[in-house]
């Protein structure tokens, strides 16, 4: 298969079929994982670039251990020891990577649209692992593979996506592939949690739990970003966790078989109750860790392809 793009900046611009594709692959990468092969054939002589301008444990983990799985040569650029700390500018730091013949440059950071100006500045492959409130396309995807093994299929799910909307660059990327695949999407939260015009994009906006979370197939916990709230957003986080924290209470009212899912980092005790992260029989949280790795090979797989085709 091969990508529109040569790059990976959001979930928009993604065809159902593209999707779904990259899902079908990520299986493979699954299972190869879990026998404990690896295929390093597959990214051989490549060189990926971990650039982390905002902190991260999973993403830029799974994005390494994905590029050597595949035999890439990986290099962690983190910017508190690189020189963006003595003021040098992004495309100045974008015009150094390039220069080194980069084929694969992983990006996170604070600005929305930051790894799409990168885009334009170097010859590698550009991969958005969260951009400011914006995108972060592979963890929607990683969510949808969970979500797809677990149900057999994204269409026709209510998914119910609670907390901190308008922070979240994963409830924006999960919205858009989600109604893309067919599931209806709901967005619970305080309404200053949850950005206005948000219903144009297809989803249901909920202010209440019980309300939001009746009879949803999966319900997903969003962290409270308060790097990214300007002002005092709510009155406390115990006063969160009364209303919109995800309990086993609050979590009765879901179907018996739904699925709790958090993208980490979590803060229990805020958007989640330890009972409910911890039950074996309804989270999926440490799965979709492990499905996080198997996606981040399919993309990379793809792009390299993708990256040949238009050589
Ligand atoms: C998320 C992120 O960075 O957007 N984390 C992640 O990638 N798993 C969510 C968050 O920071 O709360």
């Amino acid at each position: 298969m091969r990508l529109p793009t040569r790059h990976l900046l959001g979930i928009e611009g993604l065809h159902p079929r593209d999707i779904s594709a990259l899902l079908d692959l990520a299986e493979s990468y699954v299972l190869l994982n879990r026998s404990g092969k690896t295929r390093r054939d597959v990214l051989r002589g490549r060189t990926l670039i971990n650039l982390f301008f905002e902190d991260s444990t999973r993403t830029r983990t799974s994005f390494e251990l994905a590029g050597k799985r595949l035999g890439a040569d990986v290099i962690n650029m983190s910017v508190s020891t690189s020189s963006v700390s003595k003021g040098e500018t992004l495309l100045d730091t974008a015009a150094t990577l390039n220069a080194m013949n980069c084929d694969l440059l992983v990006v996170r950071h604070k600005a929305s649209g930051a790894p799409a100006l990168l885009a334009q500045k170097v010859d590698a492959a550009v991969i958005n692992a969260g951009d400011g409130m914006h995108e972060h396309p592979t963890q929607a995807l990683l969510d949808a593979l969970t979500i797809r093994r677990n149900k057999g299929t994204l269409a026709g799910l209510t998914v119910a996506i609670c907390g901190d909307i308008a922070h979240s660059r994963v409830a924006r990327s999960n919205l858009l592939l989600l109604t893309a695949m067919g599931s209806r999407v709901r967005v619970v939260g305080p309404p200053t949690l949850i950005p206005a015009g948000i219903d144009q994009f297809g989803a249901s906006v909920f202010h209440d739990m019980r309300e939001g979370l009746r009879d949803a197939d999966i319900v997903m916990a969003l962290r409270l970003q308060t790097e990214r709230m300007s002002a005092g957003l709510i009155p406390s986080a115990r006063e969160f966790f009364t209303f919109y924290g995800l309990d086993a209470a609050k979590l009765a009212v879901a179907k018996p078989d739904a699925l709790v899912m958090h993208p980490g980092p979590m803060n229990r005790g805020v958007e989640i109750d330890s009972q409910v992260a911890d039950d074996a029989a309804r989270s999926v949280i440490r799965e979709q860790v492990e499905m996080g790795v198997a996606i981040r090979m399919a993309v990379l797989d793809v792009l390299a392809r993708t990256a040949l085709a238009h050589a």
